[in-house]
């Protein structure tokens, strides 16, 4: 999505601001551009396409804004790139973010003779903004135009006459960073690493002020207090290393990061426990990869009793009626930032349940929704596709569980040491994966069966191989094959079986029959071989580990290699991006 940067302080801006694009690259775009103050006047350099080395750029001045473009008003062009200036160009802006009733605004400016160069909402809102600046300074013209506006933003306005920018918040992340002497803002931690780690997070309804060395935020005209975070992510976390691809080398961390999630404060989980304990109902609510994380945590609570129900956050609000001030609302998110969530979790307030979150990056919106955090402590995740995020997010439910149980012990030993084991996994399965990758790339449709706490991962494996190769992939329960999905099985489709010796072993080797015997390559995932099995991939016995990690890190990484098999690039997917920060 979208990624806004800035800088107000001593240095040159646009070197910093370049730089600063590049880490934010990760999260998807198609446009960029910086605007830099300078003497008087705002120069802007915007282009549809690839980020310019830093060096080739460079522009004179000490404040400046910058911006990732991923498309919504207006097609990838150089004209609609960011940021827009007001039509005689005083004032520049970036915006992450939807203004719904632009073309209500445009119509009316336009009366006013005001001129767009652009089709976008956001070269509107900057024209608005200025259409209100008579008497009053840019902070108040700022806030005049922003009442009349629908829809959701992060913006950053730039003056050629002022020293320091004006930024507000409503519905998607915005955060500032303290420096020493000077100041940062981001829609997102990673290009403010090098500089701070002190960061704020802006709230709904925030504008702020920010000067090289002083920052002043209000919230409905009366100035507030928003307290500093200290991040615990370094820059060198973000680093490729020797890897390929950031994906590859998110999938190799994920021994280091499930070590990292068992890290959790007695407290933190004691607190967590005992709202679950003492729920009526248990919602657990997420999108993508966290939603299939979240199915396991249904299945882990579930099997002790609880009553719980996973739900999509894109479709919690129609199921509102059953949620209640006793009930716990289980939101799983990496980086607390997806729009679908944050608008569920907005939605259902009223009913005033107990928030509960599992998310891993720190200072996000999700968190100010919450009543409890735990934190998975995978550091930063660049890859689109979710891997490590994943399997910790799995490794903190099994630790809630165990907890739950009265067998937290147990469970951090049993998570210790399937962590230790996915170094092997790989190792081992890497020449099987390449095998199944060089014969069945030419596949349309690949097809995931699991059963049970299996399912989830049916559906996690089908999701990685779709977002990153481009083939078509479906994940379904083992039983669902006959009531449907067995019509697309023709010879040689290949279906993948995730068959753990768990208790689902016997029917799943029943469904993986049914399809074999209409021709499917039939793909095992398990610790034996099986005269049906086509392509065995090896995880460990099953007694010593956790089934929905252990299967999992195979086929993150026989998508992996697919997608570069394919020739596509693993960690920028074609329309996704990292943090859908709009609904
Ligand atoms: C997008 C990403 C997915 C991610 C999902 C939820 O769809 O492409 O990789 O799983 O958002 O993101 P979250 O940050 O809430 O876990």
């Amino acid at each position: 999505m979208c990624g806004i940067f800035g800088y107000v302080g001593d240095r040159n801006a646009s070197q910093i601001l370049m730089q600063g694009l590049k880490d934010l690259e990760y999260r998807g775009y198609d446009s960029w551009g910086i605007a830099i103050a300078n003497n008087g006047t705002i120069n802007v350099i915007k282009r549809k396409g690839e980020i310019s080395k830093a060096e080739d750029l460079c522009l004179e001045g000490r404040i400046g804004i910058a911006h990732t473009r991923w498309a919504t008003h207006g097609v990838p062009s150089d004209i609609n790139a960011h940021p827009h200036i007001s039509y005689d160009g005083a004032l520049a802006i970036v915006h992450n973010g939807i203004i719904t009733n632009f073309e209500a605004l445009r119509e009316r400016l336009l009366k006013e003779e005001y001129k767009f160069s652009s089709d976008t909402d956001s070269e509107v809102l900057v024209n608005l903004i200025h259409s209100k600046m008579n008497d009053v300074g840019l902070l108040e013209a700022t806030q005049a135009a922003l009442t009349e506006v629908e829809g959701s933003y992060a913006i950053a306005v730039l003056s050629a006459n002022h020293d320091y920018v004006v930024l507000a918040k409503k519905e998607s992340p915005f955060l500032i960073g303290v420096g020493n002497d000077e100041m940062f803002f981001a829609s997102d931690i990673m290009p403010m690493l090098d500089y701070t780690k002190k960061v704020i997070t802006l709230h709904d309804g925030d504008t702020a002020v920010l000067t090289q060395n002083s920052f002043e935020v209000f919230n409905s005209d009366s100035k507030v207090t928003r307290s500093a975070t200290s991040v615990p992510w370094s820059k060198k976390e973000a680093e490729l290393g020797n890897f390929a691809h950031y994906m590859q080398k998110e999938i190799h961390e994920q021994e280091r990061t499930i070590q990292e999630a068992l890290r959790q404060p007695a407290e933190t989980l004691e607190a967590i426990c005992s709202s679950l304990k003492n729920a009526e109902r248990i919602f657990i609510t997420a999108e993508g990869t966290s939603l299939n994380a979240g199915m396991v945590f249904d299945l882990l609570l579930s099997e002790k009793g609880y009553m719980t129900k996973c739900l999509r956050a894109s479709e919690l609000r129609h199921h509102k009626n059953q949620i209640t001030q006793d009930s716990v609302v289980v939101a799983v998110s990496q980086s607390g930032e997806t729009a679908d969530l944050i608008s569920a979790l907005k939605d259902i307030k009223e009913k005033n349940p107990k928030v509960v979150s599992i998310l891993n990056r720190v200072g996000s919106h999700v968190e100010q929704l919450s009543d409890h955090v735990i934190y998975i402590k995978a550091g930063p995740e660049i890859g689109v596709a979710s891997t490590k995020a994943y399997t910790g997010q799995i490794a903190v439910m099994y630790l809630l569980a165990g907890n739950l149980n009265g067998s937290l012990d147990e469970t951090r030993s049993l998570l210790l040491s399937t962590a230790e084991k996915v170094h092997n996994i790989l190792a081992e399965s890497e020449s099987e994966i390449s095998r199944i990758v060089e014969e069945l790339k030419g596949q349309r449709d690949f097809y995931f069966i699991g059963k049970g706490i299996n399912h989830a991962t049916a559906l996690e494996a089908a999701l990685k191989l779709k977002e990153i190769s481009y083939i078509h992939a479906e994940g379904f329960a083992g039983g669902e094959l006959k009531h449907g999905p067995l019509a697309l099985i023709e010879k040689g489709v290949p279906v993948v079986v995730i068959a753990p010796k768990d208790s689902t072993y016997q029917d799943i080797i029943s469904n993986a029959h049914e399809a074999k015997t209409r021709g499917a390559a039939i793909i095992g995932v398990s610790s034996e071989t099986h005269t049906l099995f086509d392509y065995f991939v090896k995880i460990p016995e099953n007694h010593s580990t956790i089934y929905p990690i252990t299967s999992v890190v195979p086929l993150q990484y026989l998508a992996y290699k697919m997608a570069v098999a394919l020739g596509k690039n693993p960690d920028k997917p074609r329309n996704l991006a990292k943090s859908v920060t709009v609904k």
